[in-house]
């Protein structure tokens, strides 16, 4: 018998033909995934140049795309997108740190560092001390802790958008806690930075008029056995762009003063020369959830 695929019948007929799908998530997820996309195309009506340009835009889109740049996370952090998915992904406690986007660019391992070594392998910024403790939501200090930490440098830059001007893995370390769950390294206070604008995402900035910026910040994946791994970032207080940043990323909990520490002891202890910038960061982790206990 001849389908007969009209205007009224178009989406049930789409999703009927994905009945047979054996995963039933596969099949939930096609299913609203066509009505919605048709509920679009009916409430928006495309001409036939517009839905061209469309398929145009996403075939750039993943045309920019390369082991180190990723234009499809992007358009998704600038959608607010990747900041949806996050919060639905990380729904916690209360006292649990809140977690923000992953963003495109850790896009290589860190390398493992001892506590207190710098991140910084090019010596220019202004120089910085992170200090923090990672603790359970019980308030139980964490040893062992991973704390992956990755910045761009103090012009903006992450290492591999600059390949040929930064050594690899600047601005990136790899951190165990110690017995007492705390953490410390160094590195230079970071500044706000553009997010990529030399393709699709960067044209659709431009055309709607936003700006491309992120406030300063430094991003943070931190994780103990037996807790709930935590995506982050800290961000500086005093940073333009924090009230409107390009990929709604930015959490009043995760802002941290970056205090200015004139103390020349403190700073050998750290081997820092004086003054330094300073910031703190306590991480709360959730235990992970065992059966029967909530
Ligand atoms: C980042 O912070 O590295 C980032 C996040 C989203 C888009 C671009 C960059
Ligand atoms: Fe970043």
């Amino acid at each position: 018998m001849a389908a007969d695929f009209s205007e009224e019948t178009a989406t049930e007929a789409v999703i009927a033909s994905f009945a047979d799908t054996s995963d039933p998530r596969l099949r939930e997820l096609l299913t609203v995934l066509v009505r919605h996309l048709h509920g679009f195309v009916r409430e928006v009506e495309p001409t036939l140049a517009e839905w061209r340009s469309a398929i145009d835009f996403l075939t750039a889109t993943g045309q920019k795309c390369d082991p180190a740049r990723q234009e499809f996370i992007l358009l998704s952090d600038v959608l607010g997108v990747s900041m949806l998915v996050e919060m639905i992904n990380s729904r916690k406690s209360e006292q649990a740190t809140d977690s923000t986007v992953l963003g495109p660019f850790h896009v290589v391992e860190s390398p493992p560092r001892a506590l207190g070594e710098t991140i910084d392998l090019v010596g220019t910024g202004e120089a910085c001390l992170v200090t923090g403790r990672v603790l359970s939501v019980d308030g139980r200090p964490l040893p062992g802790g991973a704390v992956d930490v990755w910045q761009a440098n103090n012009h903006g830059f992450y290492d591999v958008q600059q390949p040929s001007e930064q050594p690899a893995h600047n601005g990136r370390g790899l951190f165990e806690t110690d017995k007492d769950g705390r953490f410390w390294f160094r590195t230079v206070v970071p500044s706000p930075y553009p997010i990529p604008t030399d393709g699709p995402v960067g044209e659709l900035l431009l055309k709607t008029r936003r700006h491309p910026n992120r406030p300063a910040h430094i991003h943070f994946i931190v994780d103990a056995e037996g807790h709930v791994p935590v995506t982050t970032h800290i961000f500086v207080a005093d940073s333009r762009y924090l009230e409107s940043d390009a990929v709604f990323a930015v959490k009043r909990s995760l802002i941290r003063d970056f205090v200015t520490v004139d103390d020349p002891e403190e700073a050998t202890r750290y081997g820092l020369a004086s003054p330094f910038r300073h910031a703190h960061f306590e991480i709360v982790l959730e235990a992970v959830a065992t059966p029967g206990h909530p």
